[in-house]
Protein backbone atom coordinates (compact mmCIF):
# COMPACT_ATOMS: atom_id res chain seq x y z
CA UNK A 1 0.00 0.00 0.00
CA UNK A 2 1.00 3.59 -0.61
CA UNK A 3 1.19 5.55 2.39
CA UNK A 4 -1.42 8.83 1.56
CA UNK A 5 0.66 11.93 3.53
CA UNK A 6 -0.34 15.31 3.88
CA UNK A 7 1.34 18.35 2.68
CA UNK A 8 3.64 17.96 5.77
CA UNK A 9 4.22 14.61 4.87
CA UNK A 10 2.02 13.32 8.02
CA UNK A 11 0.42 9.78 7.00
CA UNK A 12 -3.35 9.20 7.53
CA UNK A 13 -3.40 6.84 10.61
CA UNK A 14 -6.09 7.61 12.65
CA UNK A 15 -9.46 7.91 12.67
CA UNK A 16 -11.99 9.25 15.38
CA UNK A 17 -15.59 8.73 14.47
CA UNK A 18 -18.35 10.55 15.85
CA UNK A 19 -21.73 8.52 16.19
CA UNK A 20 -23.79 11.15 18.05
CA UNK A 21 -23.57 15.27 18.81
CA UNK A 22 -26.05 14.47 21.85
CA UNK A 23 -24.87 14.02 25.41
CA UNK A 24 -26.76 13.03 28.73
CA UNK A 25 -24.33 15.49 30.42
CA UNK A 26 -23.48 19.72 30.35
CA UNK A 27 -20.01 20.12 30.78
CA UNK A 28 -19.83 24.12 30.99
CA UNK A 29 -16.43 24.10 28.80
CA UNK A 30 -17.94 21.69 25.91
CA UNK A 31 -21.94 21.93 25.92
CA UNK A 32 -23.00 25.29 27.84
CA UNK A 33 -26.60 25.22 28.67
CA UNK A 34 -26.99 28.67 27.24
CA UNK A 35 -26.18 27.23 24.17
CA UNK A 36 -27.24 23.35 24.44
CA UNK A 37 -30.68 24.44 26.24
CA UNK A 38 -34.11 22.65 25.65
CA UNK A 39 -34.37 24.20 22.14
CA UNK A 40 -31.32 23.24 21.14
CA UNK A 41 -31.28 21.56 17.54
CA UNK A 42 -29.20 18.24 17.09
CA UNK A 43 -28.82 15.85 14.16
CA UNK A 44 -32.16 14.20 13.03
CA UNK A 45 -32.42 10.09 12.57
CA UNK A 46 -32.08 10.25 9.45
CA UNK A 47 -29.19 12.53 8.74
CA UNK A 48 -26.98 10.30 10.73
CA UNK A 49 -24.42 8.27 8.79
CA UNK A 50 -26.20 4.36 9.50
CA UNK A 51 -23.68 1.63 10.97
CA UNK A 52 -23.45 0.10 7.80
CA UNK A 53 -22.37 3.29 6.26
CA UNK A 54 -20.03 4.23 9.24
CA UNK A 55 -18.56 0.71 8.34
CA UNK A 56 -17.80 1.51 5.02
CA UNK A 57 -16.10 4.70 5.17
CA UNK A 58 -14.40 3.25 7.75
CA UNK A 59 -13.27 -0.15 5.87
CA UNK A 60 -11.71 2.82 3.54
CA UNK A 61 -10.13 4.85 5.64
CA UNK A 62 -8.41 1.03 6.90
CA UNK A 63 -7.25 0.36 3.22
CA UNK A 64 -5.97 4.12 3.10
CA UNK A 65 -3.50 3.33 6.03
CA UNK A 66 -6.13 3.90 8.83
CA UNK A 67 -4.81 1.00 11.64
CA UNK A 68 -6.58 2.76 14.86
CA UNK A 69 -10.44 3.83 15.20
CA UNK A 70 -11.89 5.86 18.18
CA UNK A 71 -15.29 6.11 18.77
CA UNK A 72 -16.48 8.81 19.93
CA UNK A 73 -19.89 11.95 20.55
CA UNK A 74 -20.90 13.73 21.84
CA UNK A 75 -21.61 10.44 24.37
CA UNK A 76 -21.24 7.41 21.99
CA UNK A 77 -22.93 5.26 24.33
CA UNK A 78 -26.39 7.13 23.83
CA UNK A 79 -26.05 5.20 20.27
CA UNK A 80 -28.56 2.07 20.50
CA UNK A 81 -26.79 -1.03 19.94
CA UNK A 82 -23.28 0.79 19.78
CA UNK A 83 -21.93 -2.07 20.20
CA UNK A 84 -22.87 -3.49 17.15
CA UNK A 85 -20.99 -1.04 15.42
CA UNK A 86 -18.33 -2.12 17.16
CA UNK A 87 -17.99 -5.39 16.06
CA UNK A 88 -18.39 -4.05 12.12
CA UNK A 89 -15.49 -1.67 12.73
CA UNK A 90 -12.77 -4.60 15.00
CA UNK A 91 -13.83 -6.99 12.02
CA UNK A 92 -12.14 -5.00 9.06
CA UNK A 93 -8.61 -5.72 7.95
CA UNK A 94 -6.26 -3.77 8.79
CA UNK A 95 -7.79 -2.27 11.99
CA UNK A 96 -5.59 -2.99 14.89
CA UNK A 97 -7.41 -1.27 17.44
CA UNK A 98 -10.64 -0.24 18.30
CA UNK A 99 -11.12 2.28 20.85
CA UNK A 100 -13.89 4.36 22.88
CA UNK A 101 -13.91 7.73 24.60
CA UNK A 102 -17.40 8.02 27.36
CA UNK A 103 -18.73 10.36 29.99
CA UNK A 104 -19.03 6.90 31.94
CA UNK A 105 -22.32 7.38 33.25
CA UNK A 106 -23.86 4.73 30.72
CA UNK A 107 -20.94 2.57 30.71
CA UNK A 108 -21.66 0.17 33.72
CA UNK A 109 -24.36 -1.46 31.79
CA UNK A 110 -22.01 -1.40 28.36
CA UNK A 111 -18.65 -2.89 29.25
CA UNK A 112 -19.18 -6.19 29.05
CA UNK A 113 -21.13 -6.40 25.60
CA UNK A 114 -18.58 -3.78 24.24
CA UNK A 115 -15.92 -5.89 25.57
CA UNK A 116 -17.13 -9.22 24.00
CA UNK A 117 -17.78 -6.60 20.57
CA UNK A 118 -14.03 -6.17 20.13
CA UNK A 119 -13.63 -2.86 22.15
CA UNK A 120 -9.96 -2.88 23.01
CA UNK A 121 -9.89 -0.13 25.62
CA UNK A 122 -11.78 2.81 26.44
CA UNK A 123 -11.04 6.24 28.03
CA UNK A 124 -13.27 7.99 30.58
CA UNK A 125 -14.01 11.52 31.25
CA UNK A 126 -14.02 12.41 34.99
CA UNK A 127 -12.60 16.32 35.83
CA UNK A 128 -13.30 15.67 39.68
CA UNK A 129 -13.95 13.29 42.52
CA UNK A 130 -15.48 15.88 44.69
CA UNK A 131 -19.50 15.29 43.93
CA UNK A 132 -19.84 19.22 43.65
CA UNK A 133 -17.45 19.78 41.26
CA UNK A 134 -18.17 17.02 39.46
CA UNK A 135 -21.74 17.73 39.10
CA UNK A 136 -21.26 21.82 38.16
CA UNK A 137 -18.78 21.03 35.69
CA UNK A 138 -21.02 19.13 34.08
CA UNK A 139 -24.09 20.74 34.89
CA UNK A 140 -25.75 17.82 35.84
CA UNK A 141 -27.96 16.04 38.79
CA UNK A 142 -26.41 12.64 37.58
CA UNK A 143 -24.11 11.49 41.05
CA UNK A 144 -20.48 11.19 40.33
CA UNK A 145 -20.75 7.08 41.13
CA UNK A 146 -22.53 6.66 38.41
CA UNK A 147 -19.08 7.26 36.87
CA UNK A 148 -17.25 5.34 39.42
CA UNK A 149 -19.68 2.34 38.94
CA UNK A 150 -18.62 2.78 34.73
CA UNK A 151 -14.82 3.16 35.41
CA UNK A 152 -15.07 0.20 38.04
CA UNK A 153 -17.14 -2.28 35.09
CA UNK A 154 -14.57 -1.39 32.38
CA UNK A 155 -11.48 -2.90 34.51
CA UNK A 156 -13.89 -6.36 35.49
CA UNK A 157 -14.73 -6.64 31.18
CA UNK A 158 -10.87 -6.52 30.40
CA UNK A 159 -11.04 -2.87 28.81
CA UNK A 160 -7.12 -2.39 28.72
CA UNK A 161 -5.90 0.00 29.75
CA UNK A 162 -8.65 2.53 31.29
CA UNK A 163 -7.51 5.73 30.70
CA UNK A 164 -9.35 8.49 32.88
CA UNK A 165 -9.44 11.93 31.47
CA UNK A 166 -9.23 15.13 33.60
CA UNK A 167 -9.93 18.88 31.32
CA UNK A 168 -8.41 20.99 34.45
CA UNK A 169 -9.95 24.69 34.29
CA UNK A 170 -7.71 26.94 36.79
CA UNK A 171 -9.87 28.36 39.39
CA UNK A 172 -12.41 25.82 38.70
CA UNK A 173 -11.07 22.08 38.85
CA UNK A 174 -7.52 22.63 39.63
CA UNK A 175 -7.62 22.21 43.18
CA UNK A 176 -9.04 18.70 43.17
CA UNK A 177 -5.66 17.59 40.86
CA UNK A 178 -3.40 15.98 43.27
CA UNK A 179 -6.64 14.57 45.03
CA UNK A 180 -7.32 13.31 41.44
CA UNK A 181 -3.63 11.54 41.68
CA UNK A 182 -3.59 10.51 44.46
CA UNK A 183 -6.82 7.82 44.04
CA UNK A 184 -5.19 6.63 40.87
CA UNK A 185 -2.05 5.76 42.23
CA UNK A 186 -1.35 2.21 42.57
CA UNK A 187 -4.40 1.48 40.46
CA UNK A 188 -4.58 0.22 36.61
CA UNK A 189 -6.28 2.96 35.55
CA UNK A 190 -4.12 5.98 33.44
CA UNK A 191 -4.78 9.31 34.41
CA UNK A 192 -4.02 12.14 31.54
CA UNK A 193 -4.53 15.33 32.50
CA UNK A 194 -5.56 17.60 29.66
CA UNK A 195 -4.81 21.63 29.13
CA UNK A 196 -8.55 23.13 28.34
CA UNK A 197 -8.19 23.74 25.06
CA UNK A 198 -10.16 26.99 22.50
CA UNK A 199 -12.89 24.20 20.87
CA UNK A 200 -15.50 25.46 19.23
CA UNK A 201 -17.06 29.14 19.63
CA UNK A 202 -19.89 28.15 22.71
CA UNK A 203 -17.52 27.82 26.11
CA UNK A 204 -16.21 31.23 26.15
CA UNK A 205 -12.47 30.43 26.52
CA UNK A 206 -9.89 32.23 28.14
CA UNK A 207 -6.14 31.74 27.72
CA UNK A 208 -5.83 32.34 31.48
CA UNK A 209 -8.51 29.47 32.76
CA UNK A 210 -5.56 27.37 31.17
CA UNK A 211 -3.42 25.41 33.47
CA UNK A 212 -0.13 24.15 31.75
CA UNK A 213 0.59 20.16 31.66
CA UNK A 214 4.11 22.13 32.81
CA UNK A 215 2.74 23.60 35.79
CA UNK A 216 0.75 20.27 37.04
CA UNK A 217 3.59 18.34 36.17
CA UNK A 218 5.90 19.94 38.45
CA UNK A 219 2.86 20.44 41.22
CA UNK A 220 2.53 16.35 41.13
CA UNK A 221 6.35 15.46 40.53
CA UNK A 222 7.12 17.88 43.88
CA UNK A 223 4.85 15.32 45.72
CA UNK A 224 5.16 11.95 44.25
CA UNK A 225 9.05 12.18 42.04
CA UNK A 226 8.41 11.17 38.20
CA UNK A 227 10.16 9.99 35.72
CA UNK A 228 9.00 10.19 31.54
CA UNK A 229 8.41 7.21 30.15
CA UNK A 230 10.13 6.49 26.57
CA UNK A 231 7.21 7.11 23.76
CA UNK A 232 6.41 4.00 22.46
CA UNK A 233 3.92 5.38 19.36
CA UNK A 234 4.81 8.41 17.20
CA UNK A 235 1.60 10.95 17.15
CA UNK A 236 0.57 9.73 20.91
CA UNK A 237 -0.98 13.01 21.78
CA UNK A 238 -0.11 12.45 25.51
CA UNK A 239 3.32 12.86 27.06
CA UNK A 240 3.75 9.93 29.91
CA UNK A 241 5.55 9.76 32.99
CA UNK A 242 5.52 7.26 35.73
CA UNK A 243 6.37 7.34 39.55
CA UNK A 244 9.41 6.56 40.66
CA UNK A 245 8.18 4.72 43.90
CA UNK A 246 6.41 2.13 40.81
CA UNK A 247 2.77 3.62 41.55
CA UNK A 248 1.79 3.60 37.94
CA UNK A 249 1.60 5.61 34.96
CA UNK A 250 0.04 8.98 34.33
CA UNK A 251 -0.07 11.54 31.40
CA UNK A 252 -0.82 15.07 30.11
CA UNK A 253 -1.85 16.86 27.23
CA UNK A 254 -0.08 20.16 26.34
CA UNK A 255 -2.06 20.63 23.74
CA UNK A 256 -2.09 24.52 24.64
CA UNK A 257 1.70 24.44 26.03
CA UNK A 258 3.27 22.34 22.75
CA UNK A 259 0.88 21.48 20.34
CA UNK A 260 1.41 18.11 19.05
CA UNK A 261 0.43 18.97 15.06
CA UNK A 262 3.73 17.91 13.98
CA UNK A 263 2.62 14.40 13.99
CA UNK A 264 -0.49 14.36 13.95
CA UNK A 265 -2.03 11.41 11.95
CA UNK A 266 -5.99 11.87 12.78
CA UNK A 267 -9.01 12.45 10.86
CA UNK A 268 -12.11 13.16 12.40
CA UNK A 269 -15.37 11.53 10.85
CA UNK A 270 -19.05 13.87 12.40
CA UNK A 271 -21.95 11.85 12.96
CA UNK A 272 -23.77 13.43 9.97
CA UNK A 273 -20.42 12.01 7.79
CA UNK A 274 -18.32 14.75 7.19
CA UNK A 275 -14.93 14.61 7.18
CA UNK A 276 -12.62 16.87 9.04
CA UNK A 277 -8.88 17.09 8.74
CA UNK A 278 -8.35 18.95 12.39
CA UNK A 279 -10.01 19.31 15.67
CA UNK A 280 -10.42 22.96 14.58
CA UNK A 281 -11.67 22.72 11.14
CA UNK A 282 -14.27 25.43 10.32
CA UNK A 283 -15.84 23.64 7.31
CA UNK A 284 -15.97 19.36 6.95
CA UNK A 285 -16.22 17.31 3.76
CA UNK A 286 -19.00 15.78 2.94
CA UNK A 287 -18.39 12.34 2.76
CA UNK A 288 -22.38 10.84 2.90
CA UNK A 289 -23.32 12.97 0.14
CA UNK A 290 -20.81 10.15 -1.72
CA UNK A 291 -21.82 7.48 0.15
CA UNK A 292 -25.69 7.99 -0.50
CA UNK A 293 -24.72 9.28 -3.88
CA UNK A 294 -23.90 5.81 -5.17
CA UNK A 295 -20.09 6.25 -5.30
CA UNK A 296 -18.18 2.90 -5.61
CA UNK A 297 -15.35 2.30 -2.94
CA UNK A 298 -12.90 3.03 -5.27
CA UNK A 299 -14.49 6.70 -5.79
CA UNK A 300 -14.72 7.05 -1.87
CA UNK A 301 -11.14 6.06 -1.76
CA UNK A 302 -10.17 8.41 -4.45
CA UNK A 303 -11.93 11.46 -2.69
CA UNK A 304 -10.82 11.18 1.27
CA UNK A 305 -6.87 10.39 -0.24
CA UNK A 306 -7.44 13.50 -2.09
CA UNK A 307 -8.96 15.67 0.63
CA UNK A 308 -5.79 13.90 2.76
CA UNK A 309 -2.99 15.29 0.52
CA UNK A 310 -4.46 18.79 0.53
CA UNK A 311 -4.24 18.41 4.07
CA UNK A 312 -2.10 21.26 5.33
CA UNK A 313 -3.62 21.96 9.37
CA UNK A 314 -1.53 22.83 11.92
CA UNK A 315 -4.26 24.90 14.51
CA UNK A 316 -2.34 24.44 17.39
CA UNK A 317 0.79 24.72 16.47
CA UNK A 318 -0.49 27.97 14.56
CA UNK A 319 -2.22 29.48 17.81
CA UNK A 320 0.71 28.96 19.97
CA UNK A 321 2.96 30.94 17.34
CA UNK A 322 0.68 33.58 17.36
CA UNK A 323 0.45 33.66 21.70
CA UNK A 324 -3.12 34.07 22.66
CA UNK A 325 -6.39 35.09 21.27
CA UNK A 326 -6.43 33.58 17.80
CA UNK A 327 -9.82 35.15 16.92
CA UNK A 328 -10.86 32.82 13.93
CA UNK A 329 -13.40 34.34 11.63
CA UNK A 330 -15.27 31.26 10.82
CA UNK A 331 -16.94 29.66 13.40
CA UNK A 332 -15.13 26.58 14.57
CA UNK A 333 -17.05 22.96 15.34
CA UNK A 334 -17.76 22.68 18.63
CA UNK A 335 -16.55 19.72 20.77
CA UNK A 336 -19.79 17.99 21.05
CA UNK A 337 -20.13 17.71 17.34
CA UNK A 338 -16.81 16.00 16.62
CA UNK A 339 -15.85 14.37 19.69
CA UNK A 340 -12.00 15.80 20.24
P1 LIG B 1 -5.26 7.55 23.09
O1 LIG B 1 -5.38 6.63 21.95
O2 LIG B 1 -5.61 6.84 24.36
O3 LIG B 1 -3.97 8.27 23.20
O4 LIG B 1 -6.45 8.58 22.89
P2 LIG B 1 -6.48 10.13 22.69
O5 LIG B 1 -5.80 10.76 23.83
O6 LIG B 1 -5.98 10.42 21.33
O7 LIG B 1 -8.05 10.45 22.72
P3 LIG B 1 -9.01 11.14 23.78
O8 LIG B 1 -10.38 11.07 23.19
O9 LIG B 1 -8.81 10.54 25.12
O10 LIG B 1 -8.53 12.64 23.81
C1 LIG B 1 -7.72 13.19 24.80
C2 LIG B 1 -7.63 14.69 24.61
O11 LIG B 1 -6.76 14.96 23.53
C3 LIG B 1 -8.96 15.39 24.30
O12 LIG B 1 -8.99 16.62 24.93
C4 LIG B 1 -8.90 15.52 22.82
O13 LIG B 1 -9.70 16.58 22.37
C5 LIG B 1 -7.43 15.80 22.63
N1 LIG B 1 -7.01 15.46 21.27
C6 LIG B 1 -7.06 14.24 20.67
N2 LIG B 1 -6.58 14.32 19.44
C7 LIG B 1 -6.23 15.61 19.26
C8 LIG B 1 -5.68 16.33 18.18
O14 LIG B 1 -5.43 15.80 17.12
N3 LIG B 1 -5.48 17.67 18.36
C9 LIG B 1 -5.76 18.29 19.51
N4 LIG B 1 -5.51 19.60 19.58
N5 LIG B 1 -6.28 17.66 20.56
C10 LIG B 1 -6.51 16.34 20.42
N1 LIG C 1 -10.45 21.20 25.98
C1 LIG C 1 -9.82 20.03 26.26
N2 LIG C 1 -10.46 18.85 26.33
C2 LIG C 1 -11.78 18.87 26.14
N3 LIG C 1 -12.68 17.87 26.17
C3 LIG C 1 -13.90 18.37 25.90
N4 LIG C 1 -13.82 19.70 25.69
C4 LIG C 1 -12.50 20.03 25.86
C5 LIG C 1 -11.78 21.25 25.78
N5 LIG C 1 -12.36 22.41 25.50
C6 LIG C 1 -12.31 16.49 26.47
C7 LIG C 1 -13.42 15.68 27.09
C8 LIG C 1 -13.07 14.27 26.66
C9 LIG C 1 -12.20 14.43 25.45
C10 LIG C 1 -12.72 13.82 24.22
O1 LIG C 1 -12.04 15.82 25.26
O2 LIG C 1 -13.42 15.81 28.47
O3 LIG C 1 -12.35 13.60 27.66
FE1 LIG D 1 -19.09 16.66 28.66
FE2 LIG D 1 -18.10 14.93 26.85
FE3 LIG D 1 -20.70 15.46 26.98
FE4 LIG D 1 -19.01 17.30 26.10
S1 LIG D 1 -19.46 15.36 25.09
S2 LIG D 1 -20.76 17.60 27.48
S3 LIG D 1 -17.23 16.90 27.41
S4 LIG D 1 -19.49 14.49 28.57
FE1 LIG E 1 -4.02 17.80 14.56
FE2 LIG E 1 -5.39 20.06 14.29
FE3 LIG E 1 -4.93 19.00 16.71
FE4 LIG E 1 -2.94 20.12 15.31
S1 LIG E 1 -4.74 21.15 16.14
S2 LIG E 1 -2.86 18.18 16.46
S3 LIG E 1 -3.51 19.51 13.22
S4 LIG E 1 -6.16 18.11 15.05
Amino acid sequence: MIATVDRFSRPLRDLRISVTDRCNLRCRYCMPREAFGNDAVFLARKELLSFEEIARVARVFASLGVEKIRLTGGEPLLRREIEVLVAMIAAIDGISEVALTTNGTLLAGKARALRDAGLRRVTVSLDALDEEVFRSMSDTRIPLARVLAGIDAALEAGLSPVKINMVVRRGINDHCVLAMAERFRGRPEVLRFIEYMDVGTTNGWRLEQVVSAGELRDAIGERWPLEPIVPDRLGDVATRYRYRDGAGEIGFIHSVSAPFCASCTRARLSAEGRLHTCLFATRGHDLRAFVRGGATDAQLSREIALIWAARSDRYSADRAEETAGRVCAEKKIEMSYIGG
